[in-house]
């Protein structure tokens, strides 16, 4: 019995396969809440005998991962905090400039990133071997880090800590239907309108034109310099992709049919509890009125806010009935109410499951809003960029909290939704439910993420997965050709048809007239 128990497990060890692959992982967007999505994925890989290399703006810098090398590319924060991006960030600017400003703003960063002196080490020694890459992928911003893909010539993993922009849809074969699945960045929730579906087409369309026509040219020009001018055309790198990993929320996301080489993750960032720091602690157990938590999440800072925008939120904080613990990212807040505590940074996910928290004020970034429904903490969203506006509005409809738009807010306003929403227990009841859909996973999501990684891994590759429509052209997968040629045959007909019945005519016009004659 024993030896046969030894022998299964040696094989599943054998056929196990990916035991220690050379990993490298490009997490380039300084953003907190993205790189504490991935965090967790690059720990797991070093924990099972990976030897993997990440670059990354957040480093765990734990010493005990021994299998892990991080390279700090934080410097690059500054690149964000002085980018355009950032400054149109609190306007209402078309999605136009947005998408460009994206683009802009990852070229620059990327190409910042790939001069580090630690990286331009590993790229110049040509010892290294890969045999898997990982890549963040966030709509346009990472179009350059494709060219280390380049360089190694092995399988990539794209992930992303949200949805993806269309272009990674098209590259690997997904459907991306106007009405059904429109773009994050419009803004659109549930059922939309006549004019919302209009919109929806033309900016599909002309998004389209902008990526392929401008947007991947020029960063493939710009990775050419860098990767050696003779890498493979930068959209054929990315189209080679072999697994995309996006995170969708299973309540606030709406369903898309996808491919199965994109598989979908969620929760990967969220944490076992950790004991809270003891003032904080003292603070939430003493509030027994009840605690409303504001935070604007890691990208949008509460400082950037218009000083008008701050003295409504101020006002309307300092007239609720509970205490108010804000994420402010100085130490002074203007005109501080006596029942608000500040703090520039505060332990969110450990703050969300204390018993006194009534409600949370969020951007309605995606990982604030899995860590209130993991807490079961009833939102009140004040969105400002990509995917923020139409998770508010998904959340609004599904009755787990209200919106309040930044550029209309006033003291009232902001007051209304948080009293209704910390003192209506049907909202925290409707957050329940949405909790207990979300706990429903077969395995926790960092599991499921590292299980495909290593699938990846195991085959070289997923070639077996990849959609015949990945690589079929616009004619084909439209069967343009296809319709032409019925046009063409309705056509012959209609032609035969009518000159039958025009010959037909003659005839009888003919054999009439003879007969008059
Ligand atoms: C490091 O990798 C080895 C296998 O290469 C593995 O046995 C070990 O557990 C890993 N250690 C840590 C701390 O990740
Ligand atoms: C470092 O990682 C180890 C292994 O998971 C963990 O036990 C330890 O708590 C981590 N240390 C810190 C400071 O996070
Ligand atoms: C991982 O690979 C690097 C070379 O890329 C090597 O220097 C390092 O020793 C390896 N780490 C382990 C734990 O094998
Ligand atoms: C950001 O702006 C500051 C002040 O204008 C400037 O000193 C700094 O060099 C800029 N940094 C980058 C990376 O552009
Ligand atoms: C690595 O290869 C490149 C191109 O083949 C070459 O230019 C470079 O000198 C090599 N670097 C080393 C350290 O051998
Ligand atoms: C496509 O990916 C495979 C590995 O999956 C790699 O060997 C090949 O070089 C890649 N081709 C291009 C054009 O990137
Ligand atoms: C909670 O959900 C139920 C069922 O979906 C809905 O009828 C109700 O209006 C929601 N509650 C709120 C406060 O929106």
């Amino acid at each position: 019995m024993i030896p046969i128990i030894i022998n299964i497990l040696w094989i599943s060890l054998c056929l196990h396969g990916a035991n220690s692959a050379k990993i490298l992982g490009i997490f380039p967007a300084p953003s907190f809440s993205h790189q504490q999505t991935f965090q967790p994925i690059w720990k797991e890989l070093s924990l099972r005998g990976h030897n993997v290399t990440v670059i990354t703006t957040n480093p765990l810098g734990n010493n005990s991962l021994i299998n892990l090398t991080e390279i700090n590319v934080g410097f690059t924060y500054e690149h964000l905090l002085n980018s355009s991006f950032i400054q149109h960030l609190y306007e209402p600017d078309s999605v136009f400039r947005k998408v460009y400003d994206i683009h802009r703003l990852g070229l620059e960063i990327n190409e910042a990133q790939i001069m580090h002196e630690k990286i331009q080490h590993i790229l110049n020694e040509n010892e290294t071997k890969f045999d898997l890459i990982l890549i963040q992928v966030v709509q346009s911003f990472t179009d350059l880090t494709f060219g280390y893909a380049a360089k190694y010539k092995c399988p990539v993993v794209g992930i992303s800590s949200l949805g993806v922009f269309f272009h990674f849809h098209d590259f690997l074969g997904n459907p991306t239907h106007p009405v059904v699945s429109p773009d994050m960045m419009l803004g659109f929730a549930g059922k939309i309108n006549f004019f919302q579906k209009l919109q929806s087409l033309l900016y599909n369309l002309w998004y389209r034109l902008f990526y392929y026509w401008y947007i991947l040219p020029n960063a493939d020009r710009v990775a050419r310099k860098h990767f050696g001018d003779d890498m493979p055309y930068l959209g054929d790198i990315e189209r080679n992709m072999s697994l995309l990993l996006v995170n969708s929320n299973p309540v606030i996301h709406a369903v898309r049919p996808n491919v199965p080489n994109i598989v979908e993750i969620c929760r990967l960032h969220i944490s076992e509890k950790k004991p809270l720091p003891k003032d904080i602690k003292d603070y939430l157990d003493s509030s027994t009125q009840g605690v409303v938590y504001f935070s604007l999440g890691s990208n949008v800072k509460s400082t950037y806010l218009s000083v008008e925008v701050r003295q409504e939120i101020i006002k309307a904080l300092g007239e609720l009935p509970y205490n108010v613990l804000w994420k402010w990212e100085t130490d002074h807040l203007p005109d501080r109410p006596p029942n608000v505590l500040t703090r520039k940074w505060l332990p969110q996910q450990d703050i969300l499951g204390h018993p006194n928290i009534k409600a949370f004020v969020t951007q309605g970034g995606l990982q604030s809003i899995e860590e209130a429904i993991t807490n079961e903490v009833p939102l009140v969203g004040i969105p400002f960029i990509t995917d923020q506006p139409s998770n508010i509005k998904r959340i609004v409809e599904l009755g787990m909290g209200q919106m309040v738009e930044q550029q209309t807010l006033t003291k009232e306003k902001l007051k209304k939704a948080i009293l209704e929403v910390a003192g209506d227990p049907e909202y925290k009841e409707n957050v329940s439910k949405a909790k207990s859909i979300m706990d429903d996973q077969p395995m926790k999501g960092v599991d499921k993420a590292v299980w495909w990684i290593e699938y990846v891994i195991r085959h070289n590759g997923a070639k077996h997965l990849r959609s015949q429509a990945a690589d079929m052209s616009f004619f084909e997968y439209f069967m343009i050709d296809v319709a032409l040629f019925l046009f063409a045959c309705i056509f012959a007909m209609y032609y035969l048809v009518a000159k039958i019945v025009s010959a037909a005519k003659q005839c009888t016009n003919s054999n009439n007239k003879v007969k008059r004659n």
